[in-house]
């Protein structure tokens, strides 16, 4: 048994003591207990590692702008200790065969856990996929990929299906016949085509389906998130929906769906998220090459690379008095986790020994050039941040002294 011990995010506060892990499961925790090795961490704070519902990692097919092998790494160095994979690779995850060659590709190329999700498609077999993913994703407004599902009867016959497997639905909430295609030369231009509304709308169209196991991804208007509260669903929240309006700048590296909204929109959303009314952060980490993103507005792809970045920086705002330690686990490890129905999140014995190390003073500023995704640039530079400096992913320790020290033995956890 290894035995870390340092302060503990335990049965929801902090409070020295030692975790006991063998096998890849936390077996014990206790104020004091004997390993075959103890790491004392001092006054670390050892945390659950986060789980990311909302990864896309481009692997199979766009492996230029990211594969799991560099979007694994960038999370590892982000705490962050299991991630689950959008299905809007190349060819895209919609039956049974493109899920299990997937699978394939990835397997023992990942530094930490995953699972993946089945786009839900016209007509597809959600059976044959059920068990062996993490969820179902619905597109109800067109983005990267080409996986458009909006029309009301499509709409209705996949989550009636998909909702019979048990598996949660992510669902992109933008109202297709609501966006606009006008040519965008900004921020501005784009959250014209894309207005809130599209978002409130599609949301609405879901209430028949109120008590489902429904996730609505990225959500970015405190309105939608009561909404979709209200039918008993799950949020998603990204860092930069609560961090950017759309006056941040013109280049096409803020561009994204959903857009980044108008500053009041922003700071609703953001109080709404201290105030406890989103369930969890999905990063939404979408990342495409540097060319690609300054190309003129119009032309760029929408997507903004997070993964790395958005606990450290939430870490930061602990350490502010922004937030409290509670809220930032509930939100990056025990709500997902739970939303996901894996055994993670949490430091408590019998669930996976999944665990990042902060030392609250090692605060520093993100540099686009030390982050490990394939995408060469962030939104944040220069923002301040507390990376991990020791990360065990099921038992193993695969980041020390803020280093890469593992293997690539992430597990698919929908097998
Ligand atoms: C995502 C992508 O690039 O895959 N883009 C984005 O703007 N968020 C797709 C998505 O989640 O909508
Ligand atoms: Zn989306």
């Amino acid at each position: 048994m290894i035995v870390i011990e340092g302060r503990i995010f335990y049965n929801g506060s902090l409070t020295q003591g030692a975790v006991g892990i063998e096998d890849g499961k936390i077996t014990d925790v206790k104020k004091v207990l004997r390993g075959d090795r103890n790491i004392d961490l001092g006054d670390r704070i050892i945390l659950p590692g986060a789980v990311d519902p909302h990864v896309h990692f481009r692997d199979p097919g766009m492996t230029g702008k990211e594969d799991f092998v560099s979007g694994s790494t960038a999370a590892l160095y982000g705490g962050v200790t299991c991630v689950l994979d959008m299905p809007n690779t190349k060819p895209p995850v919609t039956d049974a065969r493109s899920l299990d060659d997937k699978k394939r590709t990835i397997k023992g190329r990942s530094f930490v856990d995953y699972g993946l999700f089945a786009a839900l498609t016209k007509g597809c077999d959600v059976l044959s996929m059920a068990a062996k993913v993490a969820g179902f994703k619905l597109f109800m407004g067109s983005t990267t990929g080409d996986l458009l599902m909006n029309d009301p009867s499509d709409v209705h016959w996949s989550i009636t299906a998909a909702a019979r497997t048990g598996k949660r639905i992510s669902i992109h909430a933008e109202d297709d016949s609501m966006i606009h295609r006008n040519e965008e030369k900004n921020n501005r231009d784009h959250l014209r085509n894309r207005p809130v509304s599209a978002e409130h709308n599609a949301i609405s169209r879901l209430s028949p389906y109120k008590g489902m196991k429904v996730n609505i991804c990225h959500i970015t208007d405190a309105h939608s998130a009561a909404l979709a509260s209200s039918f008993g669903f799950t949020t998603e929240v990204t860092a930069h929906h609560l961090l950017f309006d759309d006056s941040v700048s013109d280049s096409g590296e803020y561009k994204v769906n959903p857009p980044l909204r108008d500053r009041k929109t922003k700071d609703a959303l953001y109080k709404a998220f201290i105030d406890d009314k989103i369930t969890m952060f999905g990063s939404d980490h979408a990342p495409h090459t540097i060319d690609e993103k300054q190309r003129i507005y119009n032309d760029a792809p929408s997507g903004i690379p997070g993964v790395e970045t958005y606990v450290p920086m939430m870490m930061d705002m602990v350490k502010r008095g922004k937030i409290t330690v509670q809220h930032l686990v509930k939100m990056s490890s025990a709500a997902p986790s739970q939303a996901f129905g894996i055994k993670k999140g949490m430091i408590k014995k019998g669930y996976d020994a999944d665990i990042a190390v902060y030392d609250m003073r090692l605060s520093k500023r993100i540099r686009a050039r030390e982050l490990h995704s394939k995408a060469s640039y962030t939104p944040y530079e220069g923002r301040d941040a507390i990376f991990p400096d020791m990360v065990i992913v099921n038992g193993n320790i695969q980041l020390k002294d803020g280093e890469l020290c593992g293997d690539m033995t992430g597990r698919d956890m929908f097998e």
